[in-house]
């Protein structure tokens, strides 16, 4: 065996991540062919790449497609996911399109790796704000139950692809609701009949289905900060019974995929977090059955890159 095929489909901030964490994590790679709206030289990672249309016959000899292109009907996976599946590759979609869909799993590997059995070809990652959160509430769930969540977040700009940055860094007016240099836009997506905003909805149903809780109480506001990359999120937690502080320390201290420093008042932050794979915490207090606590991940690598290199891992090691 001398690796696999991957595809990635979208030359954007995900896909040159997608790139990056191929390589470093030494992924066995065959061939690696990148695919976007339109044919060209590109340079990602550090590698250069003869960019390929995305069609489907794009798709043939594929083992692996990793999607990182726009969502909705429109969009790259919506159109061209099942031309991937049916030439025999595995899909792995960091949109938002399937991740509900009852026939996907939804898959954050040290949460629900097992739920990557029976798939139909098609695996979605999770949203990036979610992903962190789901990284820290899994190990509380199983230690000490899980009763209600109350998040707020603080989202980079780097979230929306690169037009969030090119808003940030030139002023670029068509991607924010509001001027986002000093600001902060308590409104990610569109607003539903329900109140909740798209970003907010997909945190609390997300939450839900990776962690096979489907009446747990979420409550998310979410919010976009001018910070390029590293979303931060303050999590309140109702546990199933009252804890005391060095419990949940070692909880966390413990956890897959957790960085943890081991001291409660310690707080990582979204400068230190981004170009790292994992889910820090800090800021750890504890009342009763309540934990508050600060998170930070970087939402490219952990929230789409990373998490979805480590599910083509877990097939990978499922086939042996
Ligand atoms: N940014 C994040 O933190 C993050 C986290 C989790 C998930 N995601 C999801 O990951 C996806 C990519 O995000 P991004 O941040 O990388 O966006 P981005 O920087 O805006 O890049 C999007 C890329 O997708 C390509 N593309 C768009 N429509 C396509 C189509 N129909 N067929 C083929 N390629 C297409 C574009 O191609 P051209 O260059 O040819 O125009 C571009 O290279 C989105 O679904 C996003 O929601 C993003």
């Amino acid at each position: 065996m001398n690796g696999y095929t991957i595809a990635i489909v979208g030359a954007g901030l995900v896909g040159e991540r997608l790139v990056s964490e191929l390589r470093r994590r030494e992924f066995p790679i065959q061939e690696l062919r990148v695919l976007a709206r339109s044919a060209r030289t590109v340079e990602m990672a550090g590698e250069a790449f003869e960019v390929g249309v995305a069609e489907p016959d794009a798709f043939e000899g594929v083992d692996f497609a990793f999607f990182a292109g726009t969502e909705g009907e429109k969009g790259a996976a919506v159109q061209l996911a099942s031309e991937a599946i049916s030439r025999g590759a595995v899909v792995i979609d960091n949109g938002s399109d399937f991740r509900l869909d009852d026939e996907v799993p939804l898959i954050v590997p040290e949460v629900n790796e097992d739920a990557l059995e029976n798939h139909n070809g098609l695996i979605a990652n999770a949203n990036c704000s979610t992903t962190q959160m789901v990284v820290t509430l899994a190990p509380l769930a199983k230690a000490f139950g899980l009763r209600k969540v109350v998040v707020s977040t603080y989202q980079a700009v780097s979230g929306s692809g690169r037009g969030g940055v090119e808003a940030l860094e030139d002023g670029r007016d068509d991607v924010y609701p509001k001027q986002i240099a000093g600001n902060a836009i308590p409104l990610i997506g569109s607003i539903g009949e329900d109140g909740l905003s798209t970003e907010e909805r997909k945190m609390v149903l997300e939450s839900r289905k990776i962690l096979s809780l489907p009446g747990l109480e979420v409550h998310a506001t979410t919010v976009r900060i001018p910070v390029h990359t590293g979303h931060a999120e303050s999590i309140y937690v109702e546990v199933g019974r009252d804890v005391e502080l060095a419990e949940v320390l070692e909880v966390f201290g413990s956890a897959p995929g957790i960085v943890f420093s081991g001291e409660a008042d310690d707080f990582p932050t979204p400068l230190e977090a981004a170009g790292e794979s994992g889910t820090f915490v800090g800021r750890i207090r504890v009342e009763g059955n309540v934990i508050n606590y600060w998170c930070v991940s970087d939402n490219l690598l952990k929230g789409a890159a990373t998490n979805a290199v480590q599910i083509a891992e877990s097939l990978v090691k499922a086939r042996v």
